[in-house]
């Protein structure tokens, strides 16, 4: 007697990411769950479709920004997911305001909760994704914003401490 697993990975609360890319000819962002390695090393990781544009982007460039989805972007995360940069760019299609970092330098998404570039350590193919590991190399937070987080298909806002 089978278990249905179709919908197991749904069970664990996620980060919600934007992640943005770029190359000197063109840029992308999607969104996507992160998580980091350890708490001692400023490592993260995150598993990206082998189909989708930011993946040639991200094997293009070597390293991308991890912006901590903010409660405000729960509307743009849904979005920035459900389109593809190859023939558009999202930034304009969808008004996204960015901090521009030079030709080559993955944007920072202004209104994210945390701004994170991270070069690329190792990557591994598993099955229709690949897994990379990489490195943060800085950080800019904003203090106004809370982050997001998605669970179920759902965005939801960190409220109270528990104990
Ligand atoms: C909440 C959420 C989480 C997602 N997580 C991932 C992920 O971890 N890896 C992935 O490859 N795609 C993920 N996606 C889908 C991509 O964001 C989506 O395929 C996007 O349109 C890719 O854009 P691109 O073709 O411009 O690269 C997620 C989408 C949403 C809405």
């Amino acid at each position: 007697m089978g278990v249905n697993l179709s919908d197991v990975t749904r069970l664990i609360p996620c980060s919600v990411a934007l992640l943005s890319v770029a190359t000197k000819e063109r840029r992308d962002v999607m969104t996507c769950g992160c998580m980091f390695v350890a708490e001692d090393q400023p490592f993260f990781i995150v598993s990206v479709a082998k189909h989708i544009f930011s993946h040639s982007l991200i094997e293009a460039a070597g390293e991308f920004a991890i912006n901590v989805a903010s409660e405000g972007q729960a509307g743009l995360a849904r979005k920035v997911g459900a389109l593809h940069g190859q023939e558009i760019d999202k930034y304009q299609k969808l008004g996204i305001q960015t901090e521009d970092r030079g030709a080559g330098k993955a944007p920072f998404i202004k209104g994210s909760f945390a701004s994170i570039p991270c070069k690329v350590l190792t990557s591994y193919p598993v099955g229709k994704y690949t897994v990379y590991i990489a490195e943060a190399t800085d950080f800019a937070v904003d203090g106004a914003q809370k982050p997001v987080a998605w669970y179920g298909d759902r965005y939801f806002a960190l409220k109270d401490e528990v104990r």
